[in-house]
């Protein structure tokens, strides 16, 4: 892929820019008539489109030239200033979804223009290799193209029915041939819609009202999981949300992952009382963190035992940490399974699913009331039917494994050899690395990494050209899409960032 090339043209309202690479060519226009409450950027963007080409230009030269110009390298993102600028005063934060802003990382977000397989575009022109991937769907790339023909195909003859589709039964039967846990599927529009259905559903199938989650992981913003939380509630600081109702969040008990006495002395404690318990089979939301070994079967055992549910939420694991999700990598079968993310290809998607006896007690089959005006939208089925079938393509997670080893790999190497402490691991295409030489077995381990440190990598990392989620509590994503050259890049930029970060 060539990168993008930035030419100020003139424009009536302002200033024209044209963004042409191997994505295609797009049009931007800056000011006050087009983009309201921005100050025009005629003479300082086409400087700052200057400058990245240059940038650009040198980085395609090679490392050597690279190492060179190391100490002059500055990531211009003037643009991306102006819009959170404005953005603060029209949106809480300037972001729509806290884990967007960069409060953990220092500096603005960097606000996106195009992204296409394994890179992303910046306002700016600035081009990343892309780790975070829409935090998960994009598996296959982003803007896969055969994704982008069966989304418009669908588009096509129309974007929501508020009826069913056939689309619906066909990705249904897609994730029941996947998904160990799953005989039924009720699809939703989020995971956090996912999660919040299954914690009603564990009530109400059981008659019980206590859930135990773990420590550091996110299960979205329902109000039974705001409660140590991880993702952006561990980003930013906090531990609970104000706003929910103590009633609910009492009925919550949490326990530290990966640690299985914790587990028994609730239900010892609780006999009775628990509904089920939810965690992440592998954490992404704590960074990456994987389960001890006989850790999940044991969890299996014990909620057999008292009668609760089990749920393994599978929004980000599913149909990334293998086809059939971390249950069917690791042989175990939850009773529940959350999902989103890569199953909506790059749409607002997300589903639960279980075994008939207990899914048939959601309406209309039975008495627990879930609904959604755009609940199964077409175009998001498509788009989710096109990516499962790409996936189940010969070679793909071994693709995706391969190269995400030889990335954390090569980051720890590059960490290390710099007198880093660091620890990290990857399963398929799902990957971290701490700033502490570990282990790391669960959010209380995860909180020992120097953040500190973090962000300076998370900065330096950026001004290569590499994009991370900004937030050291966050796994990171790779696709089909990346390429082994880019692994080799990323590997080099995190050898000279660590070289600049002092011990
Ligand atoms: C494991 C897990 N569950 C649930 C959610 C919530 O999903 P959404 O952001 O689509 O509401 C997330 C989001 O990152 C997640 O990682």
């Amino acid at each position: 892929m060539t990168r993008s090339k930035f030419t100020p043209g003139p424009f009536p309202c302002g200033v024209m820019f044209v963004a042409s690479n191997s994505i295609g060519t797009s049009l931007f226009v800056t000011g006050k008539t087009h983009v309201r409450h921005l100050q025009p950027l005629a003479k300082n963007a086409g400087s700052c489109s200057a400058k990245n080409t240059r940038r650009k230009s040198r980085m395609q030269a090679g490392a050597t030239t690279l190492k060179a110009v190391a100490s002059e390298r500055r990531l211009c993102t003037q643009r991306s200033e102006e819009i959170m600028r404005d953005a603060v005063n029209v949106m809480p934060g300037g972001v729509s979804s806290p884990v967007r802003a960069f409060r953990s990382v220092g500096g603005n977000p960097i606000v996106f223009e195009s992204t296409k397989g394994s890179k992303i575009v910046d306002v700016d022109g600035n081009e990343y290799i892309d780790y975070v991937l829409s935090f998960g769907p994009s598996v296959v790339g982003s803007a896969n193209d055969e994704v982008i023909e069966a989304v418009s195909t669908q588009a096509r003859k129309g974007l929501s029915f508020g009826a069913p589709s056939y689309l619906e039964n066909q990705l249904a039967h897609a994730i029941i041939d996947a998904v160990p846990s799953a005989e039924m599927v009720r699809f939703v529009s989020s995971g956090t819609e996912a999660c919040i259905s299954a914690a009603r559903l564990m009530r109400a199938y059981t008659g019980r009202e206590k859930i135990i989650k773990m420590t550091g992981c996110y299960h979205g913003h329902g109000d039974s999981f705001l409660v140590s939380a991880g993702s952006g509630v561990a980003t930013l600081g906090l531990s609970d949300s104000p706003g929910v109702l103590k009633s609910v969040a009492s009925a919550t008990i949490v326990v530290p992952y990966n640690n299985i006495e914790a587990i028994r002395e609730v239900f010892r404690k609780h006999q009775g009382e628990i509904a089920g318990v939810f965690l992440e089979p592998v954490v992404g939301n704590s960074g990456f963190i994987e389960p001890l070994p006989g850790y999940l079967a044991e969890l299996r055992e014990i909620t057999k035992q008292n009668g609760a549910l089990l749920l393994f939420d599978e929004v980000m694991t599913g149909f990334r940490i293998s086809y059939g999700g971390a249950q069917s990598h690791f042989d175990v079968t939850p009773d529940l399974t959350t999902l989103g993310k890569v199953i909506g290809g790059g749409y607002p998607v997300g589903a639960y699913a279980g075994p008939r006896h207990i899914m048939e007690t959601v309406a209309p089959a039975g008495p627990m009331y879930q609904a959604g005006t755009l609940s199964g939208s077409p175009v998001g089925m498509a788009a989710g039917l096109k990516t499962l079938e790409i996936l189940r393509r010969p070679g793909t997670y071994e693709y995706l494994q391969r190269i995400t080893q030889r990335l954390v790999e090569g980051l720890l190497d590059a960490a290390r050899s710099n007198g880093h402490e660091a620890c990290g691991g990857s399963l398929y295409s799902m990957f971290g690395m701490f700033f502490t030489k570990g282990p790391v077995h669960n959010f209380e381990d995860a909180k020992k990494s120097d953040t500190e440190k973090f962000k300076k990598f998370h900065r330096g990392m950026l001004e290569e050209g590499v994009y991370l989620a900004p937030s050291q509590f966050e796994a990171g994503f790779t696709s089909l899409a990346h390429t082994e050259d880019d692994i080799e890049r990323t590997i080099e930029a995190a050898r000279r960032v660590l070289a600049r970060i002092p011990a």
